[in-house]
């Protein structure tokens, strides 16, 4: 496997930087955009997104254009020798056009237009404010399209919410007549006669209705799509007017509201924003796997290439709950965690803490204090200088042989759905897919998190926790990949419903799944908070999996159809009916797993196929619990991320191999100190 070129042309390093804001600072205090320079250097930042919310000083009446204060700004920044994500200002609008155009204001589910107030505030079917936002970024195509400093374009800021004004709720009725064509269509794939719900006429179609929840699915999927549409006119507008610089859009992590899958085949770079909330206990090892989780999808939507942490705090977020400090070593071990699952840049928010405003006790590398001497720029500084000598591993991969499966389509149906689950504390999708990538993460088996619509050749094994949804043409593929040699693992409330959450006939899993797994699954128990069931592995089974292992709360009643069983329930009227089970086809094998397990049994189900499969890691023994491996790439050597996230030293035998460490460039052997919140990073030849 070869290097990815670098992200940013001409710019093969590790990037590490922010947003910079010098708009909000340069009437009153010029000064600071020269103190700025010298910090930055101070502090080995290189990569800087400006313009995020500069509308108002582009354009602070109609048709009134200011650029020269960019210009001056990006040609300072250039000759200093860095670099410039030129973002797009359409994430947050001056009160002039909420004022002259109220349509550009977003309607809220009472039907109310809101106040111009905060920011992501416009609706995005808007043809004004889309007209609005495509003349500005044309402009700033021309006039900062060929900036030596600008090396991408950042465009908007976190895109999110929805709007339910007349011009949204037409568009949704257009988008809805394209995908049905008939009303008969519409009304059987929404189950519409439901209570009477039928619709006669499309302008009946009100998306506030949750009684349909077909239509909560495809209202989901509009909102999705109307926002990707605005982003792409955002895209084209630049291009139109010559920009060739790639672009990339700040995503939430795995923001429950934007399909990112279709984003990422958009944008020409990954970014994300991240703002863990780490509370120096145990819960900081689940923290530290759901970003891993998040990062693994961020590297996966292009196939491995390397992404950017555009945002992330190098201290406290002042909107966390708990605004507790960040521990140097808490601070570190989340950045390098970053670049250990693909990262090539380590941006924050933000360069330098505003004097007021919701944001000005945000986390900033700069202080209000201004000086280079505080704890916080001095830990950035740290940073800088290693990733100075990380260098080698930007434009690097990593390669993965288990896929984990993770659909928005998949999370918004079961949302939409009444029943048959309501586990109100947990995120009823997210928390079985992060539970499953937990236990390879555990184990220091790299992930690629995919979902259904992706290229499963070259992995030995998928994960897919929950696909209650199936797209069409996915049981096809799943089956090829299966019996071609691949491993599947399913789970309880699988195939349940087609792509408009309309429930299969002729028993679950449907849509071809229950041939695939050969089990029909009848029923599905969900137990109360003090109910005990267990299920237990027979004495003969097949796989290298015993003993007893207790579920939580989510049990189905399944028949085995020509699948071995591996392991039955224990207890209730469903003792002895299969639990887990196994169904060989082709050259591959199905499980189908009935119960909602615990990280326990995650953690040795995972171990016993990795025996199984042969799966590659990167040390051969148990690694001690928050101890976390990761490698990446260049096809001629391997860069190796050891990641201690416990409060306790740990150490690791590393065996019968040695290789250098990166930081100090020291021989490293035998048995490997990790302190307390620690990374090392090890290079050696694959
Ligand atoms: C988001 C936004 C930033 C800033 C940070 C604060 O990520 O994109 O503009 O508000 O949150 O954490
Ligand atoms: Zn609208």
């Amino acid at each position: 496997m070869k290097k990815f070129p670098p992200l940013l042309s001409d710019f093969p390093v590790i990037a590490h930087g922010g947003d910079y804001n010098p708009d909000q600072w340069m009437h009153r205090y010029p000064e600071v955009l020269t103190e700025d320079l010298r910090l930055m250097d101070l502090a080995g930042c290189n990569t800087f997104s400006v313009g995020i919310f500069a509308w108002s000083h582009y354009e602070p009446k109609e048709g009134d254009y200011h650029f020269e204060w960019m210009k001056d700004l990006l040609d300072k920044l250039h000759a200093a020798g860095k670099v410039v994500a030129l973002a797009t200002p359409s994430g947050s609008k001056p009160a002039w056009i909420s004022k002259a155009y109220p349509e550009t204001c977003r309607v809220n589910e009472q039907g109310l237009r809101e106040h111009h107030h905060k920011r992501h505030n416009h609706c995005f079917t808007s043809p004004v404010y889309r007209k609005k936002v495509a003349d500005l970024n044309r402009r700033l195509a021309e006039a900062f399209g060929d900036h030596p400093a600008v090396k991408l374009w950042h465009i908007s800021n976190e895109y999110s919410g929805e709007c339910h004004c007349p011009l949204c709720h037409q568009a949704f009725q257009d988008w809805l007549k394209d995908r049905y064509h008939t009303l008969d269509e519409l009304n059987h794939a929404w189950w519409a006669h439901f209570w009477s719900h039928s619709i006669g006429d499309w302008s009946e179609i009100d998306p506030r209705d949750s009684s349909i929840d077909g239509m909560r699915l495809d209202w989901k999927r509009f909102v999705s799509h109307q926002t990707l549409d605005f982003m792409k006119a955002e895209i084209a507008a630049l291009r139109e007017a010559g920009a060739q610089q790639p672009s990339t859009t700040n995503m939430m992590g795995a923001f429950r509201d934007l399909d990112y899958w279709r984003f990422a085949e958009v944008v020409d770079i990954i970014s994300d924003d991240a703002y863990p909330q780490w509370r120096n206990n145990e819960k900081d090892l689940e923290m530290a796997a759901v970003l891993a989780c998040v990062h693994d999808m961020h590297r996966s939507m292009k196939q491995g290439k390397p992404w950017m942490l555009i945002e992330s705090c190098p201290d406290a977020p002042q909107w966390h709950a708990t605004s507790r400090l960040k521990r140097p070593g808490v601070y570190r071990s989340e950045m390098l965690q970053a670049i250990a699952h693909g990262a090539d840049a380590i941006m924050y928010f933000q360069w330098r803490k505003g004097l007021g405003g919701m944001e000005k006790f945000h986390g900033a590398v700069v202080d209000h204090e201004g000086s280079e001497n505080t704890r916080v720029f001095q830990q950035v500084a740290h940073m800088g200088r290693t990733l100075e000598q990380l260098a080698p591993i930007a434009g690097c991969t990593t390669h993965a042989e288990v896929a984990i499966l993770m659909d928005w389509d998949v999370r918004w149906a079961l949302e939409a759905s009444v029943g048959p689950l309501k586990i109100p504390s947990e995120d009823l999708y997210m928390t079985p897919v992060f539970q499953a990538h937990r236990s390879y993460w555990k184990q220091g088996i790299a992930t690629d998190i995919l979902e259904s619509l992706s290229d499963f050749s070259g992995y030995k094994l998928i994960v897919a926790p929950q696909l209650y949804l199936l797209k069409p043409g996915v049981v096809d593929r799943l089956q090829q990949f299966i019996e071609e040699g691949g491993t599947l693992i399913l789970t309880y409330l699988s195939g349940v419903v087609n792509e408009s959450n309309l429930c299969f006939r002729n028993g679950f899993p449907g849509g071809g799944l229950r041939e695939l797994c050969g089990v029909w699954a009848e029923e599905i128990d969900y137990l109360y908070e003090d109910e005990v069931q267990e299920i237990s592995f027979s004495t003969d089974n097949s796989f290298a999996l015993s003993g007893s292992w207790q579920t939580q709360r989510t049990c189905e009643r399944i028949h085995a159809e020509g699948a071995e069983v591996l392991a039955t329930f224990d207890h209730d009227f469903y003792a002895g009916n299969p639990a887990l089970t196994r169904n060989r086809r082709g050259n591959g094998s199905v499980f189908y797993l009935a119960a909602k397990m615990g990280d326990d049994f995650w953690q040795a189900f995972t171990a016993a196929i990795h025996q199984d499969l042969k799966l590659s890691t990167i040390l051969n023994t148990d690694l001690p619990d928050g101890v976390h491996l990761r490698s990446r790439t260049d096809g001629e050597r391997e860069f190796i991320f050891m990641q201690n996230f416990n409060s306790a030293p740990v150490k690791l035998d590393l065996g019968n191999w040695s290789a250098t460490c990166m930081e100090s460039g020291e021989a490293v052997a035998g048995t490997l100190s990790l302190p307390a919140w620690q990374t090392r990073i090890l290079e050696r030849p694959l």
